[in-house]
């Protein structure tokens, strides 16, 4: 048996429907913003794995470090011990975060980078005796498939065998470009009618409902309704962390700022899976006591393990270099002038960028479902065409690696460009 046909038998993949899904592309090597499969077919990674990964695959710096961790000490408990990497880590990762950022809670990934805070929320007021339960959210947001996340997310595909057992949330609409004004009377409806206890938000970028944007103008609102009415705010830059949208933070855009920040994805440069939220001390002073009751009793076994964090303070270094500011910056101009050029096509309906973010809307006459026939003939074609890039619905968009070369960019454009003529 092949490495397909072995795969087959023994393997359970994400997001898929077996009975009548491909079957999947066995990888074999990757370097840059390249892949290749067993058969040594070439492909660009345009969406950086799932948007984790964009200093390249395989990076030598990250690896050296990560070798140097694992010969040094691979793992230890968190419960009761600590070690460099974390505390180096967490005093890096708090100077360039938001300056009311001071405590820092590992995890495993951004799932329950998203409980974690939730779950601190709910408990914030549950230690203060204060009787607030109700999570704002906006809709079609994706914070994750574990419970709390998944209450949060408003992709029904995602959600709707659960839907009777989750947490309470109260969905707004998303303040873009003319909605700002019906997003913050809904965000105010909801507060005088429910008990809230947060609201919870992809910052400037919903990633997973096709990188729908919005301005920082309209967060900075809807953070100071919340701030008024003691509502505490949770920005999960899972996705939009480490540079995507062209800082090193969405929230850097913001004049306010969240409680509460949900890192991972890009936190290891795409090696090893680790998660962070922070937050600032007066919730962490809420959980600070002589009753064992109102500690935080949330962990995993993986907390902190030090070769991730090692691996992060590689990716830190690697992020805050000239050359990597520079691509952000080179990797931006390039969409810009993409849109330019494809802005006006006749089958192209919107297009927006921010950062190394790039996403275009196909003109459709009905109402496209998120797995349905346009996005699988869209997928096959860039597949066949050596771009791994994944639309969602009748939108495609891109999100390499920032090292991704101006040839492979091209290379990208001109597939979707390509795509356009057979939809
Ligand atoms: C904004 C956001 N939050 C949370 C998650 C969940 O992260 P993970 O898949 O690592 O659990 C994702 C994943 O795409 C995301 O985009």
């Amino acid at each position: 048996m092949n490495l397909t046909e072995k795969d087959k038998q023994y393997l359970w993949h994400p997001y898929t429907q077996h009975k009548t899904a491909a079957p999947p592309i066995a990888i074999t090597k990757g370097e840059g913003a390249l892949l290749w499969d067993e058969h040594n077919k070439e492909y660009i990674d345009a969406i950086a794995s799932w948007w984790v990964n964009p200093f390249g695959h395989s990076n030598r710096f990250i690896a050296d470090a990560i070798y140097r961790q694992l010969t040094t000490l691979e793992h230890v408990l968190f419960g009761g011990f600590t070690h460099e990497p974390a505390v180096l880590l967490a005093e890096k990762l708090l100077a360039m975060l938001p300056n009311n950022q001071q405590k820092i809670f590992f995890s495993d990934n951004g799932s329950t980078a998203v409980e974690i805070a939730i779950k601190v929320a709910l408990q914030f007021h549950y230690n203060n005796s204060v009787n607030k339960t109700t999570i704002i959210a906006f809709e079609n947001a994706f914070h994750g498939d574990t419970f709390a996340a998944m209450a949060a997310s408003g992709i029904s595909l995602y959600t709707q065998a659960f839907q009777n057992m989750l947490i309470d949330v109260i969905r707004i609409p998303v303040p873009v470009k003319g909605q700002e004004e019906i997003s913050f009377q809904a965000l105010r409806a909801a507060i005088g009618n429910y008990n809230v206890a947060g609201f919870i938000f992809e910052p400037l970028v919903q990633g997973a409902a096709g990188m729908v944007m919005y301005a920082p103008a309209a967060l900075d609102e809807l953070l100071q309704i919340c701030r008024n009415h003691n509502i505490l705010t949770i920005a999960d830059e899972v996705m939009t962390g480490f540079g995507k949208t062209g800082k090193t933070f969405a929230c850097d855009y913001l004049q306010l700022q969240p409680d509460m920040i949900c890192l991972s994805k890009a936190l290891t440069g795409g090696t090893i899976p680790m998660a962070i939220t922070t937050f600032t001390q007066e919730l962490f002073d809420a959980f600070y006591s002589d009753d064992i009751n109102k500690a935080l009793f949330h962990g995993h076994t993986f907390t902190a393990n030090p070769t991730g964090c090692a691996a992060a303070l590689a990716s830190l270094e690697v992020l805050a270099t000239n050359a990597m500011q520079d691509n952000i910056l080179r990797v931006n101009r390039r969409h810009r002038d993409f849109e330019q050029r494809i802005q006006n096509h006749p089958k192209v309906s919107t297009t927006r960028v921010l950062g190394v973010i790039f996403a275009l809307e196909i003109k459709t006459e009905s109402a496209v479902s998120y797995y349905g026939n346009l996005r699988n003939k869209l997928y096959d074609f860039f597949i066949e065409n050596g771009v791994i890039l994944r639309p969602i619905g009748n939108i495609v968009y891109i999100l390499p690696p920032y090292i991704i070369t101006d040839a492979q960019l091209e290379k990208v454009y001109d597939v979707v460009e390509k795509a356009l003529e057979i939809v």
